[in-house]
């Protein structure tokens, strides 16, 4: 399987080897492109053609609904993760004494929006890591009959750990919690399809490993809970009338658009859209194995040079796209900084050395940054 071809697609490869799509990634030349033509046709014609922006707004949509095998109508698009977290956490009919269950290697924007429900009387629990891994059978154990929802990532941001979300899915299913889930960490690279694991809420942004702009992200909210889910945010823009002006009174539409309370960001979103038309293009199946195939070797080299890897590597349905490790003997500081010197773009999170590669990499990448470890 040859994936070359669309490596001339990331001029970024000709100056590094770019590892770090848990961070965020480079513009493709054909979102570039997208944006470019966006930013020309509104400094010509500033709002002329608005309809062709707001027809592509909704082709977006479809591409969205596509990627994760849902319905356009249950597709919001929001700022960030954090933006659609948030129309989740304050949309639920929570009652004092509820609690839900999140774990404790979740990156801070799957905390904060639970943890600000303390002030209604919420409780939050954290399913403890074991070996960076989260085990099921400590979310069911943690589970009783007060539990509203399960809020996890799709793939741990620190560890590279993939959650398994349809065993935990399913034991949300039986008794009737939520299932919310963050995306960011692996959408993009890896297959996720919400009508094989039962999820309610599903939620990313655009930056990372869909290699969309910066605040263009979206919401998933599975059908039956959108008239459900409590709109806090509401505006003109989510509502059946929107273009009748002078009615105050239109019932919110009944689909996921509802929470969309106002103008959207057209430029990202169609950044957001280029970038997609090019993953289904490749094929998100195809993406998987071939980071997948990347990561294995970087893991081969990296043990055989000494490396620890603390990314769990027992099953590889755990694996993702991320790989994290350090050394016995080298500090963090001093590997990062040679890494850098050899034009080698990764993250440090916490005492690891977190790498990243995408489907444009190839073995070129991987060996540039083995070949610059101490
Ligand atoms: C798991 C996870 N969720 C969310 C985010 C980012 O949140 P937002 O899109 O709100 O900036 C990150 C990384 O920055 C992340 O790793």
């Amino acid at each position: 399987m040859s994936l070359t071809k669309y490596r001339h697609l990331f001029p970024i490869t000709k100056e590094y080897a770019y590892l770090n799509h848990a961070a965020t990634a480079p513009y493709s030349v054909p979102v570039a492109r997208a944006m470019d033509d966006f930013i020309t046709n509104r400094h010509r014609r500033g709002g002329l053609d608005i309809q062709k922006w707001e027809d592509r707004l909704e082709k977006v949509r479809e591409l969205v609904a596509q990627l994760i095998a849902a319905a356009p109508e249950e597709i919001a698009f929001t700022s960030n993760t954090s933006h659609s977290l948030n129309v989740v956490a304050s949309g639920i009919d929570w009652r004092q004494g509820d609690n839900l269950i999140g774990a404790e290697t979740e990156f801070p924007a799957n905390v904060y929006p639970w943890s600000n429900l303390q002030r209604l009387g919420v409780e939050v629990r954290f399913a403890p890591a074991h070996d960076n891994r989260i085990l099921v059978e400590d979310i069911a154990a943690l589970m009783d009959e007060h539990t509203r929802l399960v809020a996890l990532s799709f793939v741990e941001f620190a560890t590279g750990f993939r959650n398994d979300l349809r065993a935990i899915g399913q034991l949300c299913w039986e008794r009737g919690i939520y299932f919310c889930v963050d995306g960011i960490q692996g959408l993009g690279a890896l297959d996720l399809k919400v009508t094989q694991s039962p999820i309610d809420f599903l939620a990313a942004g655009g930056p990372k490993w869909l290699m969309g702009p910066i605040g263009a992200g979206f919401l998933y909210c599975r059908r039956a809970l959108i008239e459900k889910l409590i709109p806090i945010r509401v505006g003109w823009w989510g509502v059946v009338d929107r273009d009748d002006y002078f009615r105050y009174d239109s019932p919110l539409r009944d689909d996921a658009r509802r929470f969309e309370e106002g103008s959207l960001n057209l430029l990202g979103i169609h950044g957001l859209g280029a970038s997609l038309e090019l993953l289904l293009e490749v094929g998100i199946p195809r993406i998987e194995e071939r980071v997948l195939g990347l990561t294995d070797h970087l893991i081969a080299g990296l043990q055989e040079r000494g490396y620890h890897i603390t990314t769990p590597l027992a099953s590889p349905q755990e694996r993702s796209g991320i790989v994290c490790f350090n050394h016995p003997h080298h500090a963090l500081d001093d590997l990062e900084q040679q890494l850098s010197k050899a034009r080698v773009i990764i993250s440090k999170r916490g005492q690891v050395i977190r790498v990243s590669p995408h489907f444009y990499n190839d073995e070129t990448d991987i060996d540039q940054l083995l070949s610059a470890l101490p």
